[in-house]
């Protein structure tokens, strides 16, 4: 059987990775997080392969009902093989990306960083006894390519500090 986690199963990219893998994998089951199963998707509500578990990526103490959840369905001592963390934070009722100094806000970029940072590293902590086997494990983080600091240096494939020649 093929293991699989997905933070931010909700999402359109989450929820397209759990449906592609239900579909390549008939042996494949899924546990997906988000913070409010009953807004997930009807496919992956209804799918007898899905088990939803409520989770925030801003409150570390939701992991503790994460891994007892886990547990349910992929017991640690057999691990999982996939990890997906598909969740992600650009806008939100009260998170957008600044444009202007004076829409910065520490409490915006603080829930963002929770979400696309710490949230990352927390849950895979809280994953350590699912991850330390002798198969194989991959764990994929979803960003953005305007995430990247290297590639920003680049417009069309043009470095944008090149030096002119002469
Ligand atoms: N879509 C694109 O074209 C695109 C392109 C490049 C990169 N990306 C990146 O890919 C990632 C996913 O994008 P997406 O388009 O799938 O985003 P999305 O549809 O907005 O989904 C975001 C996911 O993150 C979860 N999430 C947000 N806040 C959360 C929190 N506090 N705790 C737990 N989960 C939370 C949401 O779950 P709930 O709100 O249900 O809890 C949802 O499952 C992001 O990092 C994005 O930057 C997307």
């Amino acid at each position: 059987m093929k293991r699989v986690l997905i933070a931010g199963a909700s999402g359109a990219i989450g929820a397209a990775l759990a449906e592609a893998i239900l579909a390549e994998y008939p042996d494949s089951r899924v546990v997906g997080l988000c913070r409010d199963p009953d807004r997930a998707p009807e496919t992956l509500r209804s799918s007898d392969r899905v088990t939803l578990v409520p989770w925030d990526a801003g409150d570390s103490s939701s992991l503790a009902s994460v891994t007892d959840a886990l547990e349910l369905v992929f017991p640690a001592r057999e691990g999982i093989d996939t990890l997906i963390y598909a969740a992600g934070l650009l806008h939100s009722d009260t998170v957008f990306p600044e444009k202007r100094l004076e829409d910065l806000s520490a409490d915006a970029m603080n829930q963002a960083f929770a979400v696309n940072v710490t949230g990352f590293g927390m849950l895979v902590q809280a994953l350590i006894p699912w991850l330390r086997h002798k198969e194989l494990k991959r764990i994929a983080a979803i960003s953005a390519k305007v995430g990247s600091i290297t590639d920003n240096r680049w417009v069309a494939g043009t470095p944008i500090a090149a030096p002119r020649r002469p």
